[in-house]
């Protein structure tokens, strides 16, 4: 999830390119940095760790001059933020910039490192410029024609942006994958991640598809597809405003966080899991569940809820037992951990203080530590042995959605890896469940058209005083997150309660001013979940059910029910928070509440 920025004209190429980074800078901002084509046709590259800022700062002090370049600002995935591992990389007269994940990296680092070529950073995206530059020293006739041979080599998710000193009137992309919108000015070309980058030149844009690579000269734009084959396709003319486009059109980021979700899981998983062995690889770190006493998942607010499922994930495929902590509880409780502990640290954001703190207590004790993080190389992975990214992007809105789930993902790949290595997770049944979670994304994508925006549940329900969310089994931490999402954004009190539970106190509350949202999807806890939706209508209780798709039964006891597609169990919350989120998103737009930003709350708790 990274920002890309490219000009070709008459016109200097730094400021667009700076004021297009600006725009993109949602997408990422670790770092971030630029390549021109001076008139001469040398090329320069600067770049710089933090902020756009601070590459502004020194373009003051050294500008690039030139009327071809590319941008970029920079979300981590391989190597952290450094000025080393900043985009465009450069090798020879060849700059790359790349939104991505090349697969195949450590192969053909190998390979080109067994032919005399050196590395300066810890990317991926260093590879295809190595493979562009080969390609044009071994006679490929133009920039596209070696960009074609260093994509036969690469497997990946990319939008690649290509320029070089040989070539020094064009562009050349490619995109599979991460999106690339190409933008037509009078007598100069604008490209970008997204529309808001270019909307200030030019509201006429081609967005590239799968497998499409794009020559960009000032006159005009070629597109053409891997097998070298013209492409045709008519230019759109874009409507929207600029901060609406920031935003790919939904009125808020929790909205568009929401509807990236397939696309975050699907980036999450990839590289990761192969059928062929049945089994998942978490780069470079091996967890032997043989020795291991425990594992312990700690972590706070919606990533603990995460850790809930995680347990179910672990204990049921890798038999190792696993409890499940308060970052806050467990650092503060004197916490038995020892080297046959492993603790897993679940942090969107890397730097939650809590979890934080718990890592380095478990440290302290000799336990082992692996976290879980959307932020590459921030505190908690830095103090861990090991980190399992997830690449859900950057999250703006408060609430968090598609981190949660690209947790999940991430948990789900821990339980396979560990459950392969412990000898529980036998290569059919593992074989099985890989193709399973290689179909969530799909399976969520359908979820969320069919769901559609919620609306007339939100104007039924936002009025409401409590709400009750009951779930058991994996379903249990959903009911927990649902009644969070809620709470945090539509300001209505409510509460998540295993539903076994029901009876020993929530079912005090239930009246008609007290909607239940009961998560009920086929399984093996069905028939129990449903004698609890019974004994909530009973008491004239308003029954809000998420259930999977074609449940008459279901539809008929509930006044509201959300449908979702039938997956196993283990997997089911992939599934069933999708409803919840929107559910507490609608009801907060209703209310007129502040979505992206609720009162009281902050995105990163640094703090205690
Ligand atoms: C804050 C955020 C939550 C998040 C929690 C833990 O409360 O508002 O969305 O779940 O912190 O954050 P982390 O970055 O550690 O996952």
């Amino acid at each position: 999830m990274c920002g890309i920025v490219g000009y070709v004209g008459p016109r200097q190429a730094t400021p667009i390119l700076v004021g297009g980074l600006r725009r993109l800078e949602y997408r990422g901002y670790d770092s971030a940095g630029l390549a021109v084509l001076d008139p001469t046709g040398h090329l320069e590259v600067s770049r710089s760790v933090g902020k756009l800022s601070a590459l502004e700062q020194l373009l003051e002090r050294q500008p690039l001059l030139g009327r071809v370049g590319i941008g970029h600002t920079r979300w981590a995935t391989h190597g952290r933020p450094s000025e080393a591992n900043a985009h465009p990389h450069r090798v020879g007269g060849v700059a790359v910039v790349h939104n991505g994940i090349i697969e195949n990296y450590l192969d053909l680092k190998r390979r080109l490192q067994a032919t005399g070529r050196e590395f300066s950073s810890e990317t991926d995206t260093e590879i295809v410029a190595h493979l562009v530059d080969e390609a044009l020293n071994a006679g490929a006739p133009t920039l596209v024609e070696a960009l074609r041979v260093a994509l036969s080599q690469v497997v990946g998710a990319y939008a690649l942006v290509v320029i070089s000193e040989r070539h020094p009137d064009e562009i050349v992309a490619a995109k599979n994958a991460s999106p690339l919108v190409i933008g037509i000015g009078v007598g100069e070309m604008f490209l970008a991640s997204d529309v808001p980058a270019m909307l200030e030149h030019t509201r006429d844009v081609i967005f590239l598809e799968e497998g499409e690579i794009a020559e960009l000269r000032a006159t005009g734009v070629k597109l053409s597809n891997l097998a070298g084959e013209p492409v045709t396709r008519a230019s759109r003319r874009i409507t929207w405003d600029a901060v609406q486009a920031e935003k790919n059109g939904y009125p808020h980021f929790m909205l568009k966080e929401i509807h990236e979700q397939p696309r975050a899981i699907a980036d999450t998983l990839r590289g990761r899991l192969r059928l062929d062995t049945a089994d998942a690889y978490l780069e470079g770190y091996e967890i032997d569940p043989r020795p291991l006493r425990r594992v312990v998942l700690v972590a706070c607010g919606t990533s603990y809820h995460a850790g809930l499922v995680g347990k179910f994930m672990i204990e049921s495929l890798a038999r190792v037992p696993c409890e499940v902590d308060l970052a806050s509880e467990f650092r503060y409780r004197d916490p038995v951990v020892g080297p046959n502990d492993l603790l897993i640290a679940i942090s969107q954001s890397g730097e939650t203080a809590d979890t934080l703190a718990a890592v380095k207590e478990a440290r302290a004790r000799g336990g082992r530590v692996l976290a879980i993080s959307n932020v590459v190389d921030s505190a908690i992975p830095r103090v861990s042995e090991g980190t399992v990214y997830t690449h859900a992007g950057p999250e703006i809105g408060v609430a968090s959605t598609k981190c949660f789930t690209a947790q999940l993902a991430a948990l789900a790949l821990i339980a396979i890896h560990m459950g392969r290595r412990s000898g529980h997770l036998a290569a059919p049944e593992a074989a099985k469940l890989i193709a399973e979670l290689a179909a969530i994304p799909t399976k969520m994508t359908t979820a969320l058209t069919t769901l559609g925006d919620l609306a007339d549940v939100a104007a039924r329900y936002r009025d409401a005083r409590d709400f009750l969310f009951l779930g058991r089994g994996t379903n249990f931490p959903i009911a927990l997150e649902g009644a969070l999402k809620l709470k945090e954004i539509s300001y209505i009190h409510a509460e998540g309660y295993a539903a076994g539970e029901m009876k020993h106190g929530p079912i005090a509350l239930v009246d008609d001013g007290v909607p239940v949202v009961v998560l009920a999807p086929r399984g093996p806890s069905y028939e129990k979940i449903i004698s609890n939706l019974v004994q909530v209508r009973a008491r004239n209780g308003r029954v809000i059910a998420v259930g999977t798709e074609g449940d008459q039964q279901l539809a008929e006891m509930a006044e509201c029910v959300l449908f979702v597609p039938d997956v196993s169990p283990l997997l089911q919350p992939f599934m069933t928070v999708l409803p919840l989120q929107i559910m507490s998103y609608a009801i907060a737009v209703a209310r007129g509440n502040d979505v992206d930003q609720p009162r009281n709350l902050a995105k990163s708790v640094t703090v205690e």
